[in-house]
């Protein structure tokens, strides 16, 4: 069954060491959890399912029973003397989601605590100490804390009504609307599971780019019964809202923000919503922005258009996430600024129950991008960040790519807004600006493949992406870990092995796709390979040209103060350093300048030598993971082995491609050869 990779991150594989067992069998075969509510009564069937598996145990459960027993789940209202083993000020500082897991003393005798101030907290809580025990850590003496940082931590799912998912790469929707609601699959409670165990609290179940017949009540009974599966695991639902549907499916003659009719009508949606969705989390939308209608098409403002919906959601307590990736048809302007400069002049102008969900860079998704200039920019608008699970741009479901690197490396990006150590993530966690609401959405790459996500490594960002919303301070290489060992085996030198590849995977696949801060030169709309030539689409931003800006004179997008200025948009730290070409990162240099292709880099090469190397060294990573992975043979089952060894080849196979096809489209302007250790492509550019 595990083989599959159904299983994920869960697959509570048997423990070999006795001495581990023992000790684990030791604190949990006597458990006391009340069973008072579908939740708990979920705790109760993970620890049945964990202890079977990983200790081959069935522990003994009792409800109220504490004599003798060693592991105790509860909240304070089950044990009222808890509170003299658990810090009160502690407990109440863990909010409705926070947890404790402490090793104590019940009557002199040991036991563990597991506690919280709800059943999700208890769910939440014991996923995080059957983790300990899938990644075989002690748990004999523990006194963990863990508090979200976030408090909106969803999936995006831009999966349409008919099955196909937009940029999704890991086969159809799992929702199966033709049989819902009657219909409920196990993959639903098993897709909640999953999220509840990295602590996703949030799915919208639907594409960005909406169809406003998702809030019509045949879909809205289906969402509903979608709904009631989650709530349980904590996890709420959210629609994609089409800024259009009062006149599609309202029979209204506008959707104009400032309209009566339009208001009342959305106010008796969100009723209408409710009444079939009483947890309903709220509407996520994109609005003016590559086709889909917005308050622009009535010379209303983004705001205007956020708050028409957020006062309709209000005395449910639904939010809107609207979405800041807005970029016009007919201005001219650099698209890396267009975002900023139509949210930044509306900070203070969104109802409180607004976030306006930023994606991390400027442009879209790409390999690597700096970060977005809006955070920071608008401090009285709570930012979530919209980060993509799924691989647009990295090779889809294919290639390896831990995605962690890239979060984490936005993340960690001090922006300077407020002094020095304003990370983004204290912007994302709310923390800089003392805001209430905070967020952090991840679009979804799970589809109906076998094992969720196409690429067996495609699980590892969907766990990080949960990790990371969790506690946007976590570390990369700590979350590979635990997912390693608890996804596939706990073997040091397959965890050692496996975890240098993932670290490696995404300066790999920058320097086969985009290094030095080129971006947007894959090919035309599916954005796969290379299309460093795409041209002449009917925008420019629509082509690659537009992004790389070769010529005989040198290669990069100028925007600095000679160019498009777009550094002007960040923190003065962030300009300065960007603008001086002694200071900007190199990771950077052709996202903001134009260079020739003789300048001279850091190492002393030319650019065009530079660039040339980078291609190639991506192309070589790619090849040592490979030969890396192949050492793991029979390391674990031979399924997953052979087919992440497969797609592997095809990666080192797809970097070559890029690496020759880049190179000979760049080498006409460059019009030099290609230095001694970059393999010659013995191919011509016609050939791609
Ligand atoms: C990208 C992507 C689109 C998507 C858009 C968005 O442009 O290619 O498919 O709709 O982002 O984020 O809205």
């Amino acid at each position: 069954y595990g083989k599959d990779g159904y299983n994920l991150w869960l697959q509570y594989a048997k423990i070999e060491s006795p001495e581990l067992v023992d000790a684990y069998r030791k604190n949990t075969h006597k458990i006391t959890l009340p069973q008072n509510s579908s939740t708990t009564n979920i705790i109760k069937n993970e620890l049945t399912k964990a202890f079977k598996g990983m200790l081959l145990t069935s522990p003994e459960f009792s409800e109220k029973n504490i004599e003798n027993h060693n592991l105790v789940i509860g909240t304070r209202d089950n044990f009222p003397w808890l509170i003299e083993l658990v810090d009160k000020k502690q407990l109440d500082s863990l909010g409705q989601e926070g947890f404790i897991i402490k090793s104590t003393f019940f009557k002199d005798q040991p036991i563990t605590v597991i506690t919280g101030n709800s059943d999700l907290a208890l769910l939440y809580g014991t996923f995080e100490f059957l983790k300990l025990i899938q990644t075989h850590k002690s748990i004999s003496d523990l006194n963990i804390t863990s508090i979200p940082k976030t408090k909106i931590r969803v999936l995006n799912h831009w999966d349409n009504l008919d099955r196909s998912v937009e940029r999704g790469y890991a086969g159809s929707s799992i929702w199966n609307w033709h049989l819902l609601p009657d219909h409920i699959d196990q993959q639903y409670l098993d897709y909640a599971r999953a999220n509840a165990s990295i602590g996703i609290n949030g799915t919208v179940l639907t594409n960005v780019n909406a169809n406003a017949l998702v809030l019509t009540p045949s879909y809205l009974k289906k969402a509903a019964a979608l709904a009631e599966v989650f709530r349980p695991y904590g996890i709420k639902v959210y629609l994609t809202a089409r800024f259009s549907a009062p006149i599609e499916i309202g029979n209204l003659k506008t959707a104009d923000p400032l309209d009566k009719n339009v208001q009342k009508w959305w106010k008796e949606k969100a009723e209408e919503i409710y009444s079939y969705i009483p947890n309903f989390g709220g509407f996520l939308v994109k609005a003016d922005s590559e086709g889909q209608p917005g308050p622009h098409n009535y010379g209303r403002t983004q705001a205007d258009g956020a708050n028409l919906l957020a006062q309709a959601l209000k005395p449910f307590g639904g939010i809107v996430m609207w979405r800041a990736f807005v970029y016009s048809e007919d201005t001219p302007d650099d698209r890396a600024k267009q975002a900023y400069n139509e949210f930044k002049p509306l900070d203070g102008k969104f109802d409180n129950n607004v976030l306006v969900q930023v994606k991390n860079g400027p442009i879209d998704f790409q390999p690597r991008e700096p970060v977005h200039p809006l955070f920071g920019a608008m401090p009285q608008t709570p930012l979530m960040m919209e980060f993509q699970i799924t691989q647009e741009y990295l090779g889809q479901g294919t290639h390896l790519v831990y995605l962690s690197k890239l979060y984490e490396e936005i993340l960690s990006t001090d922006i300077n807004a407020k002094g020095p150590g304003s990370t983004v993530a204290k912007i994302i966690d709310g923390s800089l600006e003392n805001h209430p609401l905070s967020g952090m959405a991840g679009v979804s790459n799970i589809g109906t493949a076998r094992n969720w996500t196409g690429n067996h490594f495609g699980q590892a960002n969907w766990y990080a992406f949960g990790k990371l919303a969790w506690n946007p301070y976590e570390k990369s290489e700590k979350i590979a870990k635990d997912w390693i060992e608890m996804t596939f085996s706990s073997d040091p030198q397959f965890i050692n092995t496996s975890l240098d590849i993932m670290m490696e995977s995404h300066e790999a696949v920058v320097n086969y796709m985009t290094p030095l801060g080129l971006h947007h030169i894959m090919d035309w709309n599916h954005h796969y390979g290379p299309g460093p030539w795409v041209t002449d689409k009917h925008r420019d931003d629509w082509t690659s040209t537009y992004y790389h800006q070769a010529g005989a004179d040198g290669i990069g997008f100028d925007r600095t103060s000679s160019g498009s200025n777009a550094l002007s948009q960040y923190s003065s730290t962030i300009q300065n350093q960007f603008t001086n070409l002694k200071t900007c990162p190199e990771k950077y240099l052709l996202w903001f300048h134009h260079l020739p292709w003789s300048y001279q880099m850091q190492s002393g090469k030319t650019l065009w030598e530079e660039l040339a190397f980078r291609y190639q060294k991506g192309v070589d990573q790619t090849t040592q993971a490979l030969q890396q992975w192949s050492t793991l043979e029979g390391k674990i089952d031979d399924e997953r082995y052979k087919h992440i060894l497969s797609f592997l080849k095809i990666q080192e196979k797809e970097a070559k491609w890029w690496k020759n096809a880049c190179l000979l489209y760049f080498q006409q302007f460059s019009k030099s050869p290609l230095p001694q250790g970059v393999d010659d492509p013995k191919k011509t550019l016609e050939d791609y």
